[in-house]
């Protein structure tokens, strides 16, 4: 595969500018200039006779989807660290390889986590209204109350890249850090942090339950009435990894019932159209996905794929490559 203007990529969205250039620069690249999420149809036709396809978290690469490209397609890159828009599946079958971004947003994602957990517990979305709504008549000693993070037990569910990086900033609040993982980390990556065998142990001594961990099918709903039940009473959740982890009835009605204290959320279920019910809610502290959303990250994000592709042209296999 040399690199080569002769070589069709198509951009499903716009990238930086950084690394849109340099994709112009190395690809004959057409562009999905409306920058709007693609159905798996529309993708379909859109990409016909591209070799690289090059695609975010927003759009289903699907079986039909590679089979339609599957005559010219060789690599599927997304700008995600998330792949469960992508059927690996299918691509390993039809020979198509496919690329993601592990490691470089791991930081601006754990930034958004201590974002999430402060805004949650210190009120941060009540305070904010408050100022904006000109409804704040002086100050008071009970008003708006929140949780201090200090001596408060972090749960995280999943210590992988992000979740590691979430217990390396949360340590300095002073919080203490407690992980479920399938298996164990060895203790000189474990940072510390107490390690318990199943998630209903995590879930009891989580004052702040954190979900870390990548979609798989065996986590989807994870967060159900059963697991918020475990949680200490007047405990806070934060998501920063899918919004289908969680049962977002179960987290509603633990947040209207003032059951659980806050919640901090960056994902949802079915975005940008998460349950309406959410935009309702006094004690959730909610932003629009943006785990990743800073320019050097989404840079890197851009150029770990452009430098996997580099690599597979030199007949190498990049780090990012899954299938
Ligand atoms: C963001 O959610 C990602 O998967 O990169």
């Amino acid at each position: 595969m040399p690199t080569s203007p002769a070589i069709r990529a198509y951009a499903a969205r716009r990238f930086t500018q950084a690394v849109e250039q340099t994709m112009d620069a190395r690809y004959a690249v057409t562009r999905n200039m409306a920058d709007t999420a693609l159905a798996p149809e529309a993708l379909a036709v859109a990409a016909q006779g591209c070799e690289y396809l090059v695609v975010s978290l927003t759009e289903k690469v699907t079986a039909e989807v590679i089979a339609a490209l599957e005559p010219t397609l060789k690599v599927i890159c997304t700008l995600s660290v998330g792949v469960e828009h992508v059927d690996l599946e299918a691509a390993r079958k039809a020979g198509v390889k496919v690329l993601n971004t592990p490691d470089v947003l791991s930081d601006a994602t754990a930034e958004i986590a201590v974002l999430l957990m402060l805004g949650a517990a210190r009120r941060a979305a009540e305070g904010a209204r408050m100022i904006r709504d000109n409804a704040w008549h002086g100050w008071t000693p009970t008003q708006l109350l929140g949780q201090q993070l200090s001596g408060r037990r972090l749960g995280i569910l999943g210590l992988g890249r992000i979740g590691k990086e979430v217990a390396k900033r949360a340590a300095p609040f002073g919080m203490k850090i407690h992980y479920h993982n399938r298996r164990p980390l060895p203790p000189e990556e474990a940072l510390g942090a107490v390690y318990h065998d199943t998630s209903d142990g995590l879930l009891a001594v989580s004052d702040i339950f954190c979900i870390a961990a990548p979609s798989t099918p065996e986590l989807k709903g994870f967060l159900n009435a059963e697991r918020i039940a475990r949680l200490p009473k007047d405990a806070i959740v934060v998501n920063v990894a899918r919004g289908d982890m969680v049962d977002d009835d179960a987290l509603i009605e633990a947040l209207q019932s003032r059951r659980l204290f806050a919640a901090g959320l960056d994902v949802y279920r079915g975005e940008p159209n998460m349950d309406p019910r959410y935009r309702t809610l006094d004690n959730l502290f909610a932003i629009p996905h943006m785990g990743s959303a800073t320019v050097e990250t989404r840079d890197a994000m851009g150029f770990v794929l452009l430098d996997g592709l580099l690599a597979l042209e030199r007949g190498e296999t990049p780090h990012n490559q899954l299938v």
